[in-house]
């Protein structure tokens, strides 16, 4: 469905315009708005059409009256749109970021297959409107927020982090997103929320690594995943809904999803439908299928190894040439000074 028009099976093109070759025109059935001026008497318009047109009005009121910082009007939800008024942030690393073309095509997101390739193949049509987030429990102002509502309340910043996975691969990621911390604020935890638990949409006629079968690594569906709530209030931690500028593509986890730059790359949950605050540490959906490998900490650490493989070395994607060396993993993927505080007499190995 498209956001604004609100004609059912649109497809979003998960399209970059970030090279401009790959944009798909917008189909007949989206709307554009003239002005007044350039509506000739001889165009008739449907009352549907003239119903957007004043919901349109509204909301681009309601923009303007919230202020800059909210000036994404659904309309421009779909992948490839520009986000308007990003404030570039001091937490940014200035290292060399990798190209968008391998960040969209180089995906891990086994809800549409587990190879590299298939989110992008697989997720093209994934409808990510209408979306709701469900804030849930240990919460004094439980709601749920459909994704217009992120837009107008959180401004919105470019967090460019290295993004380190447990498969020992990293990439530099220019984020754009809102800080969690933000959220978790505004909906209030009671005292005893200790533990915030993401959940992902589940939706096998849509996700089909969600079907019974291999396809999706045969994982306990819906993908759970779970922060500490210090963890989760970091600055460092946000909520991401696009990058490069451009609304979130499919394949990289639409309409929003977790972003914990100091944990490996599965920590950042995809496609995010529900937010939990709760007591006990979740159960999260890597734990429970290899619990001797996936802890629930998860934090990058070339001392720490997995059971299979060394956490010591990382390939930078892009510059995998034959010949190129692997960098080494830095503690807590670089962000040690920022987070290792958190952990200040935990005995990493054992709370891996
Ligand atoms: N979230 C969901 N729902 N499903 C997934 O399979 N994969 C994780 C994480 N979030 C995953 C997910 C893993 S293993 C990594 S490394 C990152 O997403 C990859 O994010 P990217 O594809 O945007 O690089």
């Amino acid at each position: 469905m498209d956001w604004f028009t609100g004609v059912r099976n649109y497809s979003a093109p998960a399209v970059s315009i970030v090279d401009g070759s790959r944009r798909r025109p917008f189909t007949g059935k989206t709307m554009l708005i003239k002005k007044p001026a350039d509506i000739l008497p001889s165009e008739i318009t449907p009352k549907e059409i003239y119903q957007q047109r004043r919901r349109f009005l509204r909301e681009a009121a309601a923009v303007a009256a919230a202020g800059a910082s909210a000036a994404l009007l659904p309309s421009m939800t779909q992948a490839g749109q520009k986000i308007p008024n990003v404030r570039k942030s001091p937490l940014s690393t200035g290292e060399k970021l990798t190209s968008v073309q391998d960040i969209t095509s180089y995906n891990n997101f086994y809800e549409f297959g587990t190879d590299k390739k298939d989110p992008a193949r697989n997720a093209q049509n994934f409808r990510t409107f209408p979306w709701s987030v469900a804030i849930e429990g240990e919460v004094k102002k439980p709601a749920v927020y459909q994704l217009e509502d992120f837009f107008r309340h959180f401004p919105l910043e470019e967090r460019i982090y290295r993004l380190r996975c447990v498969e020992a691969w990293s990439m530099v990621v220019p984020w754009v997103g809102f800080p969690l911390r933000d959220l978790i604020r505004r909906v209030g935890p009671t005292s005893r929320a200790k533990y915030v638990e993401f959940t992902t949409l589940h939706d096998p006629a849509q996700m089909p690594g969600q079907k019974p079968g291999l396809f999706g690594a045969g994982l306990d569906w819906p993908y759970v995943e779970g922060l500490r709530l210090d963890e989760a209030m970091h600055p460092l931690t946000i909520l991401a809904v696009g990058l490069y500028g451009e609304i979130m593509p499919n394949q990289n986890g639409a309409p929003i999803r977790l972003v914990v730059p100091w944990k490996y790359g599965f920590k950042s949950i995809k496609s995010i439908v529900k937010i939990r605050f709760v007591e006990k540490q979740p159960l999260t959906t890597w734990m429970k299928a290899g619990p001797s490998e996936y802890g629930f900490y998860s934090n990058v650490n070339p001392t720490v190894d997995h059971p299979r493989w060394s956490q010591a070395a990382e390939r930078r994607i892009g510059e995998d040439s034959l010949f190129s060396p692997k960098r080494k993993t830095l503690m807590f993927n670089g962000y040690a000074e920022q987070v290792a505080s958190l952990y200040t007499g935990m005995d990493l190995k054992k709370f891996f």
